[in-house]
């Protein structure tokens, strides 16, 4: 689209000025068309400078996750080639999954700038309010038996936490299976869920909740003192859609890998940034609460537990309390 297109030359001449003709060369439109397209912007909350004889300079860009603020930056090959974005949904993963039933493709991306029904895991609420957060979906179609998708949940978290690390500067943790923590705090939620047959996959879907923009009066009570924000961590805001960016990004490289070389790359990598090995942990599943010592986890993804029997636990699904 000529939007993405426009910002993308935009943005690469932040420092200067790129001349009408030059962008009408380049998309192939002409200089009223140029102008027109500018104006939209204008509306969408971007400032452009017009100066004759200069052209047009992007003064300021509102912190937005539209599919032209993702777009005009991402460098994938696949994933988020293809964006929905709205500024309000129920939950990106419902959309996600109406998208996938409707055969959208394999790396579409669904982003909301707020939800109103946000899932967390086992059936929990997500808090998702506006522009501080980064609510998103991922659509995918490996080409894996179903019994493996939640190695994509650990392969998630190992993207996450090494774009936050590189966002901030500060060493990210991962708590099993997919919490990524800074500093001992949450700031980011995964949730896979899967659309497939017994022995076949229709589609991930894998949802992303990144806490971003938040300053500590902006969580609700119950979370103030156990999550937090990038912002909190580094000190400054973020644009959601550079965050956005960085995850993509990871996650298309560690996807790839996964794809050609399998789990093993994953789990070496999931394992540098895990929190709880050789600690005892409080692991709540549906079937009880087992103590013990975290040992590891399996070529698929599967928490090793030792409990105080000394007998090897296999967790498939727990909340775990690390104590
Ligand atoms: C967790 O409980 O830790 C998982 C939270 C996952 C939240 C994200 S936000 C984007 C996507 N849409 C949802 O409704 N949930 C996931």
């Amino acid at each position: 689209m000529n939007r993405d297109e426009l910002l993308r030359l935009l943005v690469q001449e932040e420092t200067g000025f790129v001349s009408g003709q030059e962008i009408s060369n380049r998309l192939g439109i002409s200089r009223t068309a140029v102008w027109k397209q500018i104006e939209e912007l204008r509306k969408s909350g971007y400032e452009v400078e017009a100066v004759p004889r200069k052209g047009y300079r992007l003064l300021h860009r509102p912190n937005m996750v539209t599919s032209e603020e993702i777009k005009s930056r991402l460098e994938t090959e696949h994933l988020g080639q293809h964006v929905i974005y709205n500024e309000e949904v129920t939950s990106t993963q419902d959309l996600a999954h109406e998208q996938a039933q409707k055969s959208a493709p394999e790396g579409t991306i669904v982003v909301a700038d707020r939800q109103t029904k946000g899932k967390g895991r086992l059936g929990r609420v997500w808090h998702s309010p506006p522009e501080h957060g980064l609510w998103t979906s991922l659509i995918l179609r490996p080409n894996i038996p179903p019994y493996k998708a939640p190695q994509l949940t650990l392969l998630t978290a190992v993207a996450v936490a090494e774009g936050a690390g590189n966002l901030t500067g500060a060493e990210a943790e991962i708590k099993w299976p997919n919490d990524v923590l800074l500093n001992g705090k949450k700031l980011c939620g995964i949730l896979t869920e899967m659309q497939s047959e017994a022995d076949m996959i229709h589609a991930i879907i894998v949802g992303i909740g990144m806490n971003v923009n938040q300053q500590v009066q902006d969580f609700p009570e119950e979370l103030k003192g156990i999550a937090t924000s990038l912002r909190l961590e580094y000190g400054a805001p973020f644009r959601r859609a550079d965050v956005l960016k960085e995850i993509l990004e990871r996650f298309e490289y560690w996807y790839q890998r996964f794809l050609t070389e399998g789990f093993e790359p994953v789990r070496n990598q999931w394992e540098v940034y895990a929190l709880s090995f050789g600690r005892r942990i409080k692991a709540r599943t549906i079937q009880g609460t087992i103590y013990g010592i975290a040992k590891g986890i399996t070529a698929d993804g599967v928490l090793l537990l030792e409990d105080d029997e000394g007998k090897t636990q296999q967790i498939y699904s727990a909340d775990i309390e690390i104590q």
